[in-house]
């Protein structure tokens, strides 16, 4: 039997695409699991592989070019690699819904917005037309949309309306498990702010647990309960949301919080990370990280960190962490 005390379990995850400018490891050995009705934020600069990892949980990453290897995924305790094409599609309607940062990739233009979120709530929940359709229009005015609009196209909608349509259709069944792709990124802030409230109402009424996947480390400290930061296609750190903000333990993490406008002083100089992600299709020996971290040590160029726990919510992947565990604390002192 599977262990139920996770919403969902991955081990060992590696996803590669075959491209003909090599092969890109886009997602290298990755362990993540998740508590019921916790929202993970998943965060890193583009590239990083949280696109891929989302896609991999639903087996929707494309082949060729895509390489997928995994040694245990199991989402609702079902073993997701085992699934018929059929069974997929059920799980994927019905058990995890996912929301993508375009709402057009989810929305056909040719077709009613009541009659979309109806559609799916005929095939998996089994109503009649008729059902179908209030339940939908019942949808609509949950997000926000009256129902007086409901036989409109999605073209006739703002890029925030055709969002909240799209967490309509997200919710008709609900999910137990929600993956959100930078749901917001493609809206203005007013806006962003607006979905993300509905998002964390929705979730806390219905219970369901969630994926934030996004950049944007103001969008998780608002959303989510952990956080694991991806580089390069592994999880350098992970923990409570407190963990992450206020005992940061890998330089990449604290690099991301200094790139972070501050809001408090708008005079702070922003400090990107220096240097560029490391080639994709190179896999170093060391931490992928070193080349760009100001505290990397001569191991740090020759040995690759596991990801190791430090409490029983933290984990980190550090060896400069490990040689000194409070060396970020020290130097956040200094200055
Ligand atoms: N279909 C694809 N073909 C080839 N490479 C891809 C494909 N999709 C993603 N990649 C590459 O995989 C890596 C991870 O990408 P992605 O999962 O989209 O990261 P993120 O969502 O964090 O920005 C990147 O180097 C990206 O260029
Ligand atoms: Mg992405």
């Amino acid at each position: 039997m599977s262990d139920n005390n996770y919403i969902f379990d991955i081990e060992g995850l590696n996803v590669r695409y075959e491209t003909e400018d090599g092969t890109v490891y886009a997602v290298n050995g990755l362990d993540l699991k998740l508590g019921y009705k916790k929202t993970l934020g998943l965060v890193g600069e583009t590239g990083a592989g949280k696109t891929t990892t989302a896609l991999a949980m639903l087996r929707l990453v494309p082949s060729p070019p895509g390489v997928v290897e995994c040694a245990k995924l199991e989402i609702c305790g079902q073993d997701i690699r085992s699934l018929s094409a059929q069974e997929l599609e059920e799980v994927r309607g019905k058990d995890i819904s996912m929301i993508f940062q375009d709402p057009m990739t989810a929305l056909n233009p040719v077709f009613r917005v009541v009659d979309q979120i109806a559609e799916s709530l005929e095939i998996h929940e089994h109503l009649s037309h008729h059902d179908a359709q209030e339940k939908a229009k019942e949808l609509l005015e949950m997000v926000g949309i009256s129902r007086s609009r409901a036989n409109e196209f999605a073209h006739q909608f703002s890029g925030g309306m055709k969002q909240r349509v799209v967490i309509a259709i997200a919710l008709a069944c609900n999910p137990k498990l929600i993956i959100a792709d930078e749901p917001t990124t493609a809206l203005d802030v007013t806006i962003q702010a607006q979905v993300l409230d509905l998002m964390k109402d929705l979730k806390e009424k219905h219970d369901t647990s969630m994926i934030m996947i996004t950049h944007d480390l103001g969008i998780v400290a608002e959303v989510c309960d952990e956080v694991a930061v991806m580089y390069t296609g592994r999880i350098v750190e992970q923990g409570t949301l407190e963990d992450i903000f206020e005992r940061t333990m890998h330089p990449y993490t604290e690099g991301l919080f200094n790139s972070l406008p501050n809001i408090a002083d708008r005079q702070a100089m922003l400090k990107p990370i220096r240097g560029l992600m490391p080639d994709p299709t190179e896999q170093p020996k060391g931490c992928p990280f070193a080349p760009r971290c100001d505290y990397a040590g001569r191991e740090c160029e020759s040995e690759h960190p596991a990801l190791r726990s430090v409490t029983d919510t933290h984990k980190v992947a550090c060896s400069a962490y490990d040689r000194q565990p409070d060396f970020l604390l020290e130097r956040r002192k200094a200055r």
